[in-house]
């Protein structure tokens, strides 16, 4: 099963995403952690966005998109997939449909977390302070909120029409919510 998780900042994305990873026996493809690799590495596609990054911007869509091929041609990896921050626009869920066609594969469903602009300052805050991302403050999160409300409800319609999208509340506890997501997967199995 091929499984999308969305959200704004600091959802618990990457949180939910770890823990679908160990029961389901998926692999989590968040495109942060890609991109932020290729900063780490100095490579030159990580000079070219760190500063977008940090911003608070998205990273253009053919840039993304290059990324993820890799992963979605993988056999290893056929229907093992969970994308953790991909697709955030319009354009990233039309390549991301092309790209499943061309591999033989689908998307199951879409996790939505939802959460407060409060929560989410106040989680990535707490991050902040354990992870040291560069792009974890607070002027910075409001932004990428900001980011997130401006370009995820094109993307939601897209999957809306095709019945997939499941709103979770993503102000309980961690468990809470890995309860009601393990829930919605297994009766999605059937
Ligand atoms: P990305 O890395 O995807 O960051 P994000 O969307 O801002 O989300 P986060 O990783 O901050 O949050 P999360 O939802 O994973 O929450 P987490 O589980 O860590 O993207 C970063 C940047 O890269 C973007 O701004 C953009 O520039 C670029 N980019 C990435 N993908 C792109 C794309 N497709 N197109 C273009 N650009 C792209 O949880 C946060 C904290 O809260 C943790 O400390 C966690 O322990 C805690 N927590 C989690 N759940 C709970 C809970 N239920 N209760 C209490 N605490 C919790
Ligand atoms: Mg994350």
């Amino acid at each position: 099963m091929n499984i999308v998780i969305f959200g704004p900042p600091g959802a618990g994305k990457g949180t939910q995403s770890k823990f679908i990873v160990d029961k389901y026996k998926l692999h989590q493809l968040s495109t942060g952690d890609l991109l932020r690799n290729e900063i780490k590495n100095k490579t030159k596609l990580g000079n070219e966005i760190s500063s977008i990054i940090n911003s608070g911007e998205l990273v253009s869509d053919t840039i993304v998109s290059n990324l993820i091929e890799k992963f979605i041609s993988n056999k290893n990896f056929k229907n093992k997939i969970i994308f953790d921050g991909y697709p955030r626009t319009l354009a990233q869920a039309e390549n991301l449909d092309s790209l499943l066609k061309t591999y033989d594969q689908k998307i199951q469903i879409v996790l939505k977390l939802n959460v407060s602009l409060e929560t989410v300052k106040k989680r990535i805050l707490e991050r902040k302070i354990l992870e040291k991302r560069t792009d974890d403050n607070e002027e910075v999160a409001i932004k990428r909120f900001q980011t997130y409300e401006r370009s995820s409800a094109p993307v939601l319609e897209h999957y809306k029409q095709s019945n997939l999208v499941k709103v979770i509340n993503g102000e309980g506890t961690i468990s809470q919510i890995n309860t009601e997501i393990s829930g919605l997967i297994d009766a999605n199995k059937g």
